[in-house]
């Protein structure tokens, strides 16, 4: 299958620490893979250089074929890769139907919607996005009062408005209770039937009901990738990963 997304030995220092290290990596279309590695491995780190919050210090990033590397948040945005944060930021006075609407013209033209009635496409985009991220009956809600959960589906219903063909989400559901991980495992596994997803995740649980592909991350470089049970069978990763895990639980 196509490459989406192509990673050269990136490296990215913050003064003396090299915290991504000669990191590759191949991402296939149509495919959910999750970046998994102990806290401070790089995987925040590693989103923040594919979305271009980042500079690297060297190395590239492959989008599509095109070289992105060293492009604003914006043109990589506007290119079609779609980026959730750990901490939601949605407009909390505006509704979910407003924030929705706010999160279209942003790809269209800035706060257009202030000005106009209706944006081409909008109403049918926000109609499918909504009944997606199961935010339908939540329309008229104000974002503020959202459960913590519903947060999170409001946020990843921002980024699909932009219609991106790759998601970047950042631990999403961390925070949530069981039932609405549970809701967010059934709409990773819509999702992926037509985009190319890399999750950041911690539980390995959640990982193991959604991921096609497991990236592990350690120390900024590739310690072990493939299906998950390769992965709990490798036994580096058990080393610094899952056997760290079992000790914390
Ligand atoms: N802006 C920055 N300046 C200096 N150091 C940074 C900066 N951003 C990240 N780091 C360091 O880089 C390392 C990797 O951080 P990163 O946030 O990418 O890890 P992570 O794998 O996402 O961890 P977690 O699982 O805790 O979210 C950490 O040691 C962190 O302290
Ligand atoms: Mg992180």
């Amino acid at each position: 299958m196509a490459g989406v997304l192509e990673i050269h030995d990136l490296r990215k220092s913050f003064d003396a620490a090299k915290v991504i290290n000669g990191f590759s990596l191949d991402v296939t279309e149509l495919t959910l893979q999750c970046l998994v590695g102990p806290n401070g491995a790089g995987k925040t780190t590693t989103i923040d250089l594919i979305s271009g919050r980042q500079k690297p210090t060297s190395g590239s990033v492959i989008f599509r074929g095109d070289d992105i590397t060293g492009l604003s948040e914006h043109e990589i945005a506007r290119r079609g890769i779609g980026r959730k944060f750990q901490v939601p930021a949605v407009f909390r006075e505006l509704t979910v139907h407003q924030n929705l609407e706010v999160a279209y013209s942003r790809e269209t033209r800035v706060f257009r919607n202030m000005f106009h009635f209706t944006v081409p496409g909008c109403a049918e985009r926000l109609e499918q996005v909504a009944v997606e991220v199961g935010l339908k009956d939540r329309l008229s809600v104000m974002a503020g009062t959202l459960s913590h959960g519903e947060t999170q589906w409001l946020e990843i219903g921002m980024v699909l408005m932009q219609n991106p063909s790759l998601l970047l989400f950042d631990e999403p559901v961390a925070g949530m209770t069981e039932h609405e991980i549970g809701k967010t495992i059934e709409m990773l596994n819509e999702l992926k039937k037509n985009h190319t997803i890399i999750v950041v995740e911690h539980d390995m649980g959640f990982v193991r009901q959604i991921a096609d592909i497991v990236t592990v991350m350690h120390m900024g470089q590739l310690l072990a990738q493939g299906s998950i049970s390769d992965i709990e069978k490798d036994e580096r990763v058990r080393e610094v990963y899952l056997g760290a895990e079992e000790e914390h639980a």
